[in-house]
């Protein structure tokens, strides 16, 4: 006798391994033309479905669970889920799970080089070579600050700041300053060789702040006009977390004005709009949010999708939970 399988919904184009291996448990439907639904659409598309695998780019709210009432799972392949309602999951029973630590080195990798970028000047110096006005050597071409040696800040010591320490304290020997909501153990600072600092120190103190911490109500505009102006002149400021935790406004001001040196900017508020004045101004690298986009880590991090979706519609009795769940409560009732 065959089973129906339960049917879900996949938001945007993935990989093909990874729609077959959900294939084998779901009626999938897929989103191959990769189109950026509008909430209706989207509530209309998850109509009868079980589960849907999103990005970090839906949003998903108690709005959109009311008029979804078969949805069980809704599974991200994004680390940060800031646009999943996950309280109103949890109060409807539907189980929401993220992709942690599989992009963690993968996002400090490119953190770590946007902030390189910002210093050194690749990107500003690489137009000017394009545009055909390198015409001879100068004793101060495009000449930036270290990165060697100088202090690292980072703003959000989680998973991915924390990758982003051992970088610089390793390889580049820098000191390292952080800030946190809490502090590490002393035994991890010291694994880290970084020392815990209050928001205005590390503003102060930072020839390089990178900013990592998850997106919320409390860290919209987190970095503003006024802990700009607390920063070096010399200084340079790399937001790879979410946008909107920078006030974008703000930046673009600091940096025509000179109150900061440079910037490395992979995430905006309101993306993939980009706050105009940004994209006028040489002393920032500006990235289309892509610091976990190296192959293997967003095929890891579909991959975890699958499986946390796949585990999550398991009705078998003794099967496996999902492996990366945000709300646990929710299979612990369903016991
Ligand atoms: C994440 O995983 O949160 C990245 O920003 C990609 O959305």
């Amino acid at each position: 006798m065959s089973v129906m399988k339960p049917a879900i919904l996949v938001c945007r184009r993935v990989f093909p391994e990874v729609l077959e291996r959900l294939r084998e448990h779901f009626e999938v439907e897929g989103n191959d033309a990769d189109v950026v639904w509008s909430r209706d659409e989207l509530i209309a598309h998850l109509q009868g479905k079980a589960g849907v695998f999103v990005t970090g780019t839906q949003p998903v709210d108690s709005g959109l669970l009311d008029a979804c009432p078969t949805l069980r799972a809704v599974c991200s392949m994004a680390v940060g889920y800031n646009n999943i309602d996950v309280a109103a999951c949890t109060a409807r029973g539907v189980l929401v799970s993220n992709a942690p630590d599989v992009l963690t080195e993968t996002t400090a990798d490119f953190g770590f080089a946007l902030m390189m970028a910002a210093a050194r000047r690749i990107s500003e110096s690489e137009h000017f070579l394009r545009r055909g006005e390198w015409t001879k050597w100068s004793v101060d071409l495009f000449a930036g600050a270290d990165v060697h040696g100088a202090t690292l800040g980072v703003l959000g010591m989680g998973r991915i700041g924390q990758a982003i320490a051992r970088r610089g304290a390793r390889g580049f020997a820098m000191p390292v300053l952080y800030h946190n909501r809490s502090r590490l153990d002393a035994a991890v600072e010291a694994e880290l060789g970084a020392r815990y600092v209050s928001k205005e120190a590390l503003l102060a103190e930072s020839d390089h702040l990178v900013i990592v911490v998850p997106y919320s109500a409390e860290s919209h505009h987190l970095v503003g006009a006024a802990e700009l102006r607390r920063m070096k002149a010399a200084a340079t400021l790399t937001n790879i977390a979410r946008g909107g935790i920078v006030d974008d406004a703000a930046l673009a001001r600091a940096l025509r004005e000179g109150t900061i040196a440079a910037a490395g900017l992979d995430v905006f508020e309101g993306e993939p709009a980009v706050y105009p004045d940004l994209l006028t101004l040489p002393n920032v690298v500006l990235t289309p949010h892509i610091a976990s986009a190296s192959l293997p880590t967003r095929k890891a991090m579909a991959q975890l999708a699958a499986d946390n979706l796949i585990a999550a519609l398991d009705a078998r009795p003794g099967a496996k939970p999902p492996p990366t769940p945000l709300n646990p409560e929710v299979l612990a009732r369903k016991v």
